[in-house]
Formats: structure tokens, sequence, C-alpha cells
């Protein structure tokens, strides 16, 4: 992270959390459980949008900070919240999450600049040319806030109509400074942050259409004209009416074949179960089969919390459970499972999830014992297993190999270290040396 920032204040703490970025990273990198480490095993980042007034809940920010690597704040950054009249600028919310974000090595995704929607009447009131300078300064007083600390800025958020006309949208910044303003924002942008990846982002682009054909011709004109865009966000918004496009992938790859990054924005699949977890799937397969798609980011991190309320189209549910499709878009990032909820897809054996552990003691002494348990896979292969042992009270283990242990009082967990995949029927061990401390009794394995 480079921090070149114009508020002292935000410089410094920019740079100190950048140390622990680095720290997080690599602790969360081995383990590959969670979204964000298992994305980044992939090269790319997994995020969320994230509310400001939330952050004083404490599962939500447990899960915030435990699964996701990029935070998009879902409505501070807008332009009703940051310059709600003309030239007051407001930070105070999207300020908490960007220092949140940096607080645990989060990136953090800027949105959106000009938009059409959340827009204060102010400035639908202005003429032409005072909407012209308006919406620069717009631009420089919000990046120049956050310089050097926004990886991406959605400069322009949904310029086009829906349908089949390819049309641009009616805004005011259409009607009164027409195609140009597009160009004009993104040429403002760069200026004003030169490190930030500038994306033009906008919904039922996902699939080849209409529409998506008109963002197409505009970004290839852009790069032949050397006007400055980055990159093409795709929101992703899926329901039934709106499903997964069968072409996803190749949309996404005709764009990256422009020269410019995609990046799934927004993404929520109404539904549940097994055929939201599938739908989920295909859109990380999809990013991950396009090397230019860096990453993706869910509009939320809770359903509870989903701007689509009635449709449960995020990966956790309303008491922050990892739902089917969390377990799914894991293990499509390659990720280790979670085989702690059978029945869900994505997890070893689809529920019929098996695996045994058998405990023998193989070495005695007066003092100790050595102790092995051996895990084998049922019917399905597995790629990641958990044992408790638990021992007589007075007992405590020495030593531990060829497993990764977490212990609580006298029970230990014990996951993989380079042993978590098994074929089917196919066995792995793990050892111990126990201290009796006065008792010999076995311990329970489980
Ligand atoms: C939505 C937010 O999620 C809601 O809280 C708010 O009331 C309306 O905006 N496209 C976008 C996002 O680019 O900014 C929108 O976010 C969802 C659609």
């Amino acid at each position: 992270m480079s921090m070149t920032v114009r508020s002292l204040t935000r410089a410094a703490t920019a740079g100190l959390v950048a140390a622990a970025a680095l720290t997080a990273a690599a602790h969360s990198a081995e383990a590959a459980d969670t979204l964000g480490s298992a994305a980044a095993g992939q090269g790319r980042y997994f995020g969320t949008a994230v509310a400001a007034n939330h952050l004083g809940e404490a599962d939500y920010t447990a899960t915030l900070d435990r699964e996701f690597s990029s935070v998009t704040p879902e409505n501070e950054m807008k332009w009703d919240a940051t310059e709600p009249s003309r030239g007051t600028f407001t930070f105070g919310s999207a300020d908490r999450i960007v220092d949140h974000a940096q607080s645990q090595g989060m990136d953090v995704r800027g949105h959106t600049l000009v938009w059409h929607s959340q827009l204060p009447s102010w400035v639908g009131s202005l003429g032409a040319s005072d909407l012209r300078t308006a919406m620069n300064a717009h631009i420089n007083g919000l990046m120049g806030h956050y310089k050097g600390e926004i990886h991406s800025w959605d400069v322009v958020n949904e310029a086009f109509q829906d349908g089949g006309s390819g049309a641009r949208r009616s805004s005011p910044f259409q009607d009164k400074l027409g195609n140009g303003f597009i160009e004009e924002a993104f040429r403002t942008a760069r200026a004003a942050d030169p490190a930030a990846k500038l994306c033009y982002n906008d919904y039922n682009t996902d699939g080849v259409n209409a529409k998506s054909n008109a963002v197409y011709d505009m970004v290839e004109d852009f790069k032949s004209r050397g006007v400055p865009i980055d990159c093409v966000g795709f929101q992703s918004h899926f329901n039934s009416n709106s499903p997964v496009p069968s072409d996803y992938r190749q949309n996404l790859q005709r764009f990256a074949d422009l020269g410019v990054d995609v990046q799934i924005t927004e993404l929520d699949i109404e539904g549940s179960g097994s055929a939201q977890a599938a739908d989920y799937t295909k859109v990380v397969e999809a990013c991950l089969a396009v090397s230019r798609c860096t990453g993706m980011t869910v509009w939320g991190v809770t359903d509870k919390y989903s701007w689509r309320s009635g449709g449960t189209p995020l990966l956790f549910d309303g008491n922050y459970q990892e739902k089917p499709a969390h377990d799914a878009v894991l293990s499509a990032l390659g990720g280790s499972g979670d085989p702690g909820d059978p029945g869900d897809p994505g997890d070893p054996g689809d529920g019929t999830l098996s695996c045994t552990a058998t405990y023998t003691r193989t070495a005695d002494w007066s003092s100790g014992y050595n102790g092995q348990v051996t895990i084998t896979a049922g019917d399905e292969p597995i790629s990641s297993w958990t044992t408790t042992v638990t021992l007589p009270a007075q007992q405590s283990v020495s030593s531990l190999w060829n497993g990764t242990p977490t212990r609580s009082g006298n029970v230990m967990t014990v996951r993989p270290s380079w042993n978590g995949t098994l074929a089917a029927g196919a066995s792995t061990s793990f050892g111990f040396t126990v201290a009796k401390n006065g008792s010999d009794a076995a311990p329970a394995v489980g």
C-alpha cells in the first residue's frame, strides 16, 4: 500500500496498519479456511459491502474481520452522504469504515463518485457549466480525502439504460453534459488519485446483451483514445428473474481482452440451499477463469441487513451462520472447506460425510505414553477433517506431530497440517506424547 494522503491523521493511521495487514494476511494464508485467505491464494480479493452503523455489532464485525479482505462502503461514500450541500464534505461514516478496514488490513473499494441515484437535489438544479464544475469538485473532494487509500473507485455508476436500446440513462449529468460527462469524470479522477484503479460499474451487464455491448463499445473507445479507465465492475445482483447468465465468463473475458481489469462488485444471489450454492459456485468459477478478474465483493455480510431483504441472497444467515453458499464459495476458491456442516454442498461427502477416527497407544512408560489417532475417509474423498481428543484432567500433551492442535482446557481439537486431503478409504495419522501426571486412563477421541 502506498500512502500519500492529504490529511496527516489519515496518513499516519494508514502507515501503521500497513504492517499489521501483512501479518494478518500471512497468518490466514496458511489456513485458507476463510473467504479472504482462500481468495488470496488465487491472487484475488474477497470483499463485502459494509454499513458503518453495524460496526458496533460484535458478531457483524467478527464475521467481517475474519472472512473478508476488502470492503465497499454500502452507502457512506455516495454523494448524498459526502456532499449533502454544495462544498460541504462530510466524511464521518465513510472514515469509520476506512479506518476499520485499515485496522484489519483490508483494502477499500470506493463507491461511487458520479451516479444518478442518492444524489442530493441541489446537484439536479444546477445549470450545465455549474454542474460540470460541481462534478469535478466532488470527484476531487472525495478522491483527495482518500488519496492513496482506495484500491479501486467506481468513478461512474449505472450510466446506461436497461432494456434493449443500449442508450445512456437520463440523469442530470447525461441530460446537461451529454455523453462526454463519463470521460470527463475519468480524466478528473485520474489526476485526483493516480494510484487508484478507475472503474465503470453497472448492473444487468453481467452477460452479453445490448446494455453490456454498449458499455463494451464505450470502454473500447476509451482505450483507443487514451481516456483513463482501468476496470469494469459487474454488480451481479441475481435472482430468478435475473439469473447468473450462462455467458458470464465469456462476457468478463471479452472486457478483459480490451485491456481492463474486471471485478464482481455487488454480488448477491437470492435463494437458499444447494441451488443458491451452485449459482455462487458459477460466479466464483467464472471470475477465477479470467486472469484479469481481480476480485469479488458480495453486497453485505449477513442476510439480515441485505438491501434485498426478503431474498436471503448472502453467504451468512441472519445469525451469522455459514450457509451452503458460503461453503460452496470457499470450496470454489480452493479453501479447506468445513466438514462441520454436513449436508452443505462443497463439504466432503455432500451430506454423507464420513470419516472415522481410531485411537491406539503406541508407546508407554511410567510417566507418559504416546497416542496415535488414525483418520480414515469413508466412501468419498475428503479435503479436511477435525478430531477432538479429550484427556483425563491430570494429563497434558507435551508434543504433537502430523496435525494442528488447538487446546481448550483438557480438550484438544486437531486439524490437518499437510494431511487434510484423503482419497476415499485412505488413512492418515497424527501422534502425540502425553505426561500422565498420575493418571493412566485413555483419552476419549471423537
Ligand atoms: C443500495 C444499498 O445497498 C441500499 O442500502 C441503498 O438504500 C440503495 O443502494 N447498485 C449500486 C448500489 O450501485 O450502490 C446499490 O446499493 C445497489 C444497486
